[in-house]
């Protein structure tokens, strides 16, 4: 086995808040293990530009409470080319790095088998609020990015109800509704619309007509960004359809993506950094790290890329059944 001494690590794709924690602990628990730690910048992009510094216990001090990464971050689309790739293994092996550490999204995650099969060891840590990366039940960022949401609906069903209002209040998750369908089931949405679970326009429109009819004052619809209904097209239809309530739309976008991380992900993403730095001196290369239950363990690269983490269909009838 060879013996590791110098490592980097990188963040990737979409920024999530714990990523920050992640660095400082992968940093500081290589140094007390006896290694060496370069930072590269702005992701599989600086990898090629080779855009490195070396990283010293210091250098990660006061960033724990910090959303964001101060690494940067960066999509790179070079990095999907072969040649790319290629100035990847180029810059690593110029710089002596003998073992690197990727944090980031499902995206990140193939970047990183690639580097694993071009013999890099490589250990991913999965952080991206969309909690749709394979093999951890939660990734970083997920926890900080629901309770971001659910101040926000907070907020929202205050002026909602003042005004006896319907709210259409999309948040983010690209293709996965994981986000909005646990932020439905924790702020006792009406109604919640994912990419999973495809409900007609006419059935949001009774659904809304009926919480009126009920007595309700107002109507929490949440849509998922990669739900089939479009929130501008569901604001006409129900207008059009006088369900009793008055509509406003709400996009909750990237503020989703920011703020101090929560305990949880504070906790999740120091635990998996730790694993992460351990795995590579044990030897483990083409692994990500993952929670499973109480515990951190370590998953193959191969099958995160290829399996695709599904929802609990079971909260939507939860939410159904709660939605009264
Ligand atoms: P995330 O990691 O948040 O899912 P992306 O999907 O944008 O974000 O991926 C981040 C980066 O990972 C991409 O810009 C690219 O450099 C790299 N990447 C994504 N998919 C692949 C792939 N199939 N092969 C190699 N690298 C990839
Ligand atoms: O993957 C995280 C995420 O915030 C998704 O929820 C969203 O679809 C996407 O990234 C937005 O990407 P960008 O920051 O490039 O607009």
């Amino acid at each position: 086995m060879m013996s590791i001494r110098r490592i980097g690590v990188l963040t990737s794709g979409g920024d999530a808040p714990g990523i920050n924690p992640a660095i400082r602990s992968v940093v500081r628990l290589a140094i007390y293990r006896g290694l060496e730690v370069v930072g590269i910048e702005e992701g599989y992009d600086g990898l090629i530009r080779g855009e490195m510094r070396s990283l010293r216990a210091r250098d990660v001090g006061g960033i724990l409470q910090r959303g964001g990464t101060f690494l940067r971050t960066a999509r790179c689309p070079e990095f999907l080319g072969r040649q790319g790739q290629r100035k990847a293994l180029r810059e690593l092996n110029e710089s002596g790095i003998d073992g690197l550490v990727v944090i980031g999204g499902d995206g990140s995650m193939k970047g990183a088998q690639v580097m694993a099969q071009m013999n890099v060891p490589v250990v991913g840590i999965p952080s991206s609020i969309d909690n749709d990366v394979w093999g951890t039940d939660m990734s970083i960022g997920v926890d900080t990015a629901l309770n971001t949401i659910m101040d926000a609906v907070d907020k929202l069903r205050d002026t909602a109800s003042s005004h006896q209002r319907a709210f259409i209040i999309e948040t983010m998750g690209r293709n996965c509704g994981y986000l909005a369908l646990t932020a439905g089931i924790i702020c006792g949405a009406e109604m919640i619309l994912i990419p999973e679970y495809e409900v007609s326009l006419e059935e949001v429109a009774t659904s809304a007509a009926n919480a009126y009819d009920r007595g309700k004052s107002h109507c929490i619809i949440i849509v998922a960004e990669g739900a089939s209904i479009n929130v501008n097209e569901l604001s006409v239809f129900l207008s059009e359809h006088e369900v009793g309530f008055e509509t406003r739309i709400s996009i909750l976008g990237h503020i989703t993506r920011g703020g101090s991380p929560s305990a949880f992900d504070r906790m999740l993403a120091t635990r998996m950094g730790i694993h992460a730095v351990d795995a590579l001196i044990n030897g483990e290369t083409g692994v990500m790290t993952g929670l499973a239950g109480r515990d951190i363990v370590t998953v193959p690269l191969d099958e995160v890329v290829e399996r695709k983490r599904e929802i609990n269909l079971d909260h939507v009838a939860i939410a159904k059944a709660l939605a009264r």
